[in-house]
């Protein structure tokens, strides 16, 4: 079972990290270009650095985002009027038919009127360029207004461009609704507009994902690298059963709670529903739950029904694993905090995996040897102390 549990393991995670992107902070040009600014925008793996002139009025960008697909585009845009798509002032970038990335300006009166021409304040210059499947726009805009310090942003990206050369629609997913916010030129800090009530629901989201993060995402996992390792040294018995019921107990406490919260914000989320994630989850609850209650069914160890019983707890165990990862995943999609937090979790993950992925070297050595010394069978077949 173990090769492919670790292969499915690494596959999920290599097709996650290379949507993974580092910080704003540790991004470089190759243009040399420099600005005070940055910010890692919330949604949509998307990034803005600038530079304010105030004596000029004028503002100098960066914006970095991946289209959605090679022939997409992206856009960044000022919204002298608003705080939504209409009445954007809009700079977007695609590949044209010729190869090189050009970049237009649309003036969005209202969803339905998108005119490529001027916008309500000056473009002095705009370039873009495209590389590693991330596009960037530069540009140097006047501010509308002389002594702006905030501005309302939106930000999108699409699939692809008409042969005319105009933007196909966006997708209507979440990260693509909450693509704007407010925009603090001077102190850096950007905030997502959501409207009044929006808080308290997106803090409930936020708990709702720590918890579930924290228990399917990481002690879940934690556990189970604990009752597969440690059990291999003699001396950590019956120590490693108590660590890995501790912890598959409390990760399913947390992740109860944190279920509890999913299921509050599915009944209250009207018109929106995420079928796999909701699915996935129950899926979860259920195969843990079944797994918290077989303990008390778990046959002697001399049982001969007891290789059975393993080989369930084990494949349910390694279900769970799996489908607790890839729900967080689902989750950080859903939720699309800013790209720091998905991150980090790719990073726990990760160093669980590698830690996994060492700890099952040495067993296979310390099996081997004791293998080859005492001629004993491998202690796949001789292991499962008996809790007592
Ligand atoms: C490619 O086409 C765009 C407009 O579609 C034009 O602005 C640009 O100059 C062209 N580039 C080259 C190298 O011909
Ligand atoms: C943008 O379009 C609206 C509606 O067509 C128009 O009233 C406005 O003047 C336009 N803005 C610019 C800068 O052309």
């Amino acid at each position: 079972m173990s090769p492919i549990f670790f292969l499915a393991f690494f596959t999920l995670l290599t097709t996650h990290l290379s949507y993974a992107q580092l910080s704003c902070i540790t991004q470089k040009f190759t243009n040399n270009k420099l600005y005070n600014h940055c910010n890692d925008l919330p949604h949509l793996n998307s990034y803005l650095h600038w530079s304010l002139d105030a004596s000029k009025n004028t503002l100098s960008i960066a914006f970095i985002a991946s289209p959605a697909t090679s022939a997409g585009w992206i856009s960044w845009a000022i919204n002298p009027t608003g705080d939504g798509m209409a009445g954007a002032q809009a700079l977007v970038a695609f590949k044209a038919s010729n190869g090189s990335m050009v970049v237009k300006t649309y003036n969005i009166s209202s969803y339905s009127s998108i005119m490529e021409g001027k916008l309500a304040f000056t473009v002095k210059d705009k370039s873009a360029d495209y590389s590693d499947g991330v596009m960037r726009i530069f540009a140097t805009v006047e501010l509308p207004e002389k002594g702006m310090s905030t501005v309302n942003q939106v930000w999108q990206v699409g699939p692809s461009v008409s042969p005319g050369g105009f933007p196909a629609k966006h997708a209507f997913q979440p990260a693509n609704l909450g693509a704007k916010g407010r925009l603090d030129l001077l102190s850096g800090q950007s905030s997502s507009g959501g409207g009044i009530g929006g808080d308290s629901r997106t803090k409930k989201r936020n708990i709702h994902g720590i918890l579930n993060a924290v228990s399917w995402g990481i002690l879940f996992p934690v556990g189970i690298i604990i009752a597969r390792y440690l059990r291999t040294f003699p001396s950590a018995d019956p120590a490693w059963f108590y660590l890995h019921a501790i912890c598959q107990v409390s990760a399913y406490a947390i992740g109860v709670a944190g279920w509890a919260t999913g299921l509050k914000l599915g009944s209250e989320s009207k018109g929106v529903t995420y079928n796999t994630h909701r699915s996935i989850g129950i899926a979860l609850f259920s195969l843990t739950t079944v797994q918290i209650f077989a303990l008390f069914l778990r046959p002697n160890k001399d049982h001969k029904f007891r290789f059975y019983w393993n080989i369930y707890h084990h494949g349910v165990g390694y279900s769970i694993l799996i489908l607790g990862i890839i729900n967080v995943f689902k989750g950080l999609d859903i939720l699309s905090p800013e790209s720091k937090w998905r991150s980090a979790y790719i990073i726990t993950i990760s160093t669980l995996g590698a830690i996994a992925l060492l700890l099952e070297v040495i067993t296979w050595i310390v099996v081997l040897k004791r293998k080859s010394s005492k001629s004993t069978k491998p202690y796949d077949n001789k292991q499962q102390p008996l809790a007592p």
